[in-house]
């Protein structure tokens, strides 16, 4: 039954503080807030406790059905992780004695070509949606494999487990170290649109397909500019890696001598639009950055395998001073961790780092990174206008955190102001604290009974 605002009986209403990021204010805090949620998941108001009564007319709910939050908790926007390999869960926190190139060689095409088999894909893809749900990222941005039904099936398992995501078949058709996990271009093209064709064809209500040339050294330039059309005809999203490693830079210079730089190879190639997502970028020239800027491409920091390949570092910094969008990642498993709260610790130990080198640096706070892993993560996907903040009218994807959780990994001594809560969880909070997440409205942690249907 909907009143006079289009309000449905089913609204449901909490009550408590809200910490959120703005693109005004890195932490905004709201205290004593009502927070609307209606039937299809979106906000459907913001406002004060002591506005209850009004409150509840307008929106036509009953003030004794609304959730209260305890003094400890708070709720949270849901993080993205803007860039992580989920058939590499399979091998997470192992494997890290080699820099880029040797690892894809030894550890992660071999284990990437098992995603031939659908009954692996499913074990693995059912973990790693679990596992980061319970972890607070409501939405992932996932590089599968080159194997389109399996690919298929990590889009399908996001949507049933109740997770945001973005999900692309890899593609590349250059790879000379493990016999079969390879394609021809032609393949690869008819792969593509296959896997997308079939992807939108289930009406999946958050779960979308992404465009994925691998990296430069995995596909020919022909590949490259085909799948640069196909995303431009279709207006859909590409993810890729850039400018990760100093051999890989230097690789891309030697097969493309005649272009400016490793962006313009994206860019000539149609891959640089305002729905683009880059992995790394650790050695972008300004001028690079530039381009970034100017196209709306955006860049994903993923410190945790940075440190762990010995990749380098990003000076995330200079890219914020350029303007460029820009969202985490946790890079799964050239990152050892998939919980979103290790690639803002990174992230704050690599700003450290790199201010220690040059004084001049202004160092991250931890409330930008904190914007950095929600808002930040929202724009660098383009779905600013669905996610990443509380406002009305975007859904409702949303973490409640309760810092004092019995047998949790803080010891709370008294209680402490919003601020200082939320500066405790992201340095040492873990899935222990986060007790409901929340995606589009529906509650996927803990995980319901019965299948979400
Ligand atoms: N570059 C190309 N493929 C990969 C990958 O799987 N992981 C990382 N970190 N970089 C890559
Ligand atoms: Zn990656």
């Amino acid at each position: 039954m909907a009143n006079a605002n289009g309000a449905s009986a089913r609204m449901r209403v909490f009550r408590g503080t809200l910490i959120h990021a703005t693109p005004e204010e890195a932490v905004k805090i709201l205290e004593d807030a009502l927070l609307g949620v209606q039937a299809d998941g979106k906000i459907a108001f913001i406002g004060e406790g002591k506005d209850l009564h009004r409150l509840s007319q307008e929106f036509a709910f009953t003030p004794s059905s609304v959730t209260h939050l305890e003094k400890h908790e708070f709720f949270m926007p849901g993080m993205v992780d803007t860039h992580i390999h989920a058939p590499q869960y399979s091998y997470a926190g192992t494997a890290l004695d080699m820099p880029l190139l040797d690892w894809l060689n030894k550890y992660t095409f071999p284990v990437e070509s098992r995603f031939r088999d659908k009954s692996f894909a499913r074990e693995v893809y059912t973990q790693v949606v679990k596992r980061t749900l319970k972890n607070g990222t409501t939405t992932a941005c996932y590089f599968a494999t080159i194997h389109t039904d399996s690919s298929l099936l990590l889009g399908h398992i996001a949507d049933d487990l109740g997770q945001r995501a973005l999900v692309g078949k890899v593609c590349m058709d250059r790879n000379n170290s493990v016999k079969h996990y390879k394609e021809t271009c032609q393949e690869s093209l008819e792969e593509t649109r296959r896997f997308i064709a079939e992807l939108l064809g289930k009406k999946y209500a958050l779960v979308k397909p992404v465009v994925t040339p691998r990296f430069v050294l995995s596909c020919s330039g022909t590949l490259l500019g085909q799948l640069g059309q196909l995303a431009k005809n279709n207006n859909l999203h590409i993810q890729s890696h850039i400018s990760e490693n100093i051999e890989e830079v230097k690789i891309v210079k030697e097969l493309f001598p005649d272009l400016d730089s490793y962006t313009d190879v994206y860019h000539k190639h149609n891959l640089l639009t305002d729905k683009t997502v880059m992995a790394h970028g650790c050695y972008l020239s300004n001028e690079e950055l530039a381009l970034f800027r100017e196209t709306g491409a955006s860049l994903s920091h993923c410190p945790n395998s940075n440190i762990s390949l010995r990749s380098g570092f990003l000076n995330v910094r200079n890219v914020l001073n350029h303007k460029v969008k820009l969202g985490l990642g946790t890079d799964v498993a050239g990152g050892y961790s998939a919980s979103m709260l290790d690639a803002v610790r990174r992230t704050l130990d690599t700003s450290k780092i790199l201010s220690i080198q040059d004084p001049e640096l202004e160092t991250l706070t931890f409330e930008e990174v904190f914007r950095l892993a929600t808002l930040g993560g929202s724009q660098a996907l383009s779905l600013d206008d669905q996610i990443g903040n509380f406002q009305v009218g975007k859904d409702f994807d949303a973490l409640r955190v309760n810092v004092a959780v019995p047998d949790g990994p803080i010891d709370l001594i008294q209680l402490e102001e919003p601020k200082i809560m939320l500066e405790r969880f992201l340095n040492l909070g873990d899935d222990r604290n986060i007790v409901e997440v929340y995606v589009a409205g529906r509650k996927v942690v803990p995980y319901p009974k019965k299948p979400l249907c």
